[in-house]
């Protein structure tokens, strides 16, 4: 049965676990997709989206774009530089125009909080959040638990660690609705200037010294520092980033042997995580980017009006 009634994908906090389940099912049967020789169903034909990234992205923007393609829809991308947003236009009136052009889904992606649900509540068009400030990242979170459920089976009870900068990540927010929703345990790890006890009050255990959770992580999700967010000083240095929070060798000896290595990209590496970390056996941080292919186009397909689960 559908159970997806929305036309806008904005916040998995706005999700039930069924809308949350209902998503993960539906991207289950498109990765099937995405396994055979002809990557491409006709779900969407004759329907158009617009890639619009007002903020920069390789995966999101390419993966939405793939998605849509494999679902026969139409695609253009549009960009803030080479919009008329420079001009003064105002982000109402350059969606309006898109919605003008017959725009079926926008995918949005912003700097400001609030600017998918802005354009939702004022468009017919679908909007479907592709990162807003440090709002959420809705499809990070799906693809981030997709990823997960793939490997354990299951996410009840499960030990994920969030690790980083937690306050300005809009991919932790979505991590942590989707997975408190669907039954794992969640500690936030990072300095007390990124991991305010505030985030208590989503559910989540914060603790700010990484060996807490090396020994009982199955998941250690491992967040950039994001240098473009944060207007002043929020730790000594770098070198003390490091030596305190990052994944290296040494601390990845002391992880449970089936524990997951997880990055939503883009990853610096020697910095939250040691570069031999990171490509290494227990990462599946290109998995995440592939799985992100089968959770867009579920996202897509439910936001455009798909019926059923696909086969
Ligand atoms: N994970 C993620 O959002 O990456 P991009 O910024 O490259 O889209």
């Amino acid at each position: 049965m559908n159970i997806w009634k929305r036309k806008d994908l904005v916040a998995l906090s706005d999700l039930s676990v069924e809308e949350l389940q209902f998503l993960l099912e539906t991207a289950r049967a498109f990765k099937g997709v995405g396994e055979r020789d002809l990557k491409k169903v006709p779900a969407l034909r004759g329907k158009t989206l617009i890639n619009f990234f007002v903020e920069p992205s390789t995966r999101t923007r390419t993966s939405f774009e793939l998605s849509a393609l494999r679902l026969s829809a139409d695609v253009i991308n549009i960009s803030a530089s080479t919009s008329s947003l420079t001009k003064g236009e105002t982000l109402k009136d350059t969606a309006r125009n898109l919605e003008a052009l017959l725009a079926d889904i926008i995918v949005l992606r912003h700097s400001s909080a609030g600017a998918a649900r802005f354009l939702a509540d004022r468009l017919q068009s679908s909007i479907i959040n592709a990162g807003d400030g440090a709002h959420e990242h809705p499809t990070q979170g799906l693809l981030d638990g997709f990823t997960i459920l793939e490997k354990f089976g299951h996410l009840q009870g499960l030990e994920v660690a969030i690790v980083g900068d937690i306050l300005f990540s809009r991919v932790a927010r979505s991590n942590i609705h989707l997975l408190i929703k669907l039954g794992a345990n969640v500690t936030a790890v990072g300095p007390s200037t990124l991991v305010p006890r505030e985030f208590e009050a989503l559910g989540v255990k914060v603790r700010h010294r990484i060996e807490d959770i090396l020994e009982s992580a199955d998941v250690i999700n491992l967040l950039r520092i994001q240098h473009e967010r944060q207007h002043k000083q929020y730790f000594p240095g770098l070198n003390e980033y490091v030596s305190l929070f990052g994944l290296t060798k040494d601390r990845v000896a002391q992880l449970k042997p089936d524990c997951l290595i997880m990055h939503p990209g883009p990853l610096n590496r020697g910095i939250e995580v040691d570069s031999d970390v990171a490509d290494g056996s227990r990462s599946v941080i290109l998995e995440q980017v592939t799985n992100g292919l089968a959770v867009r186009m579920a996202v897509l397909y439910a936001c455009a009006g798909g019926k059923g689960i696909v086969t």
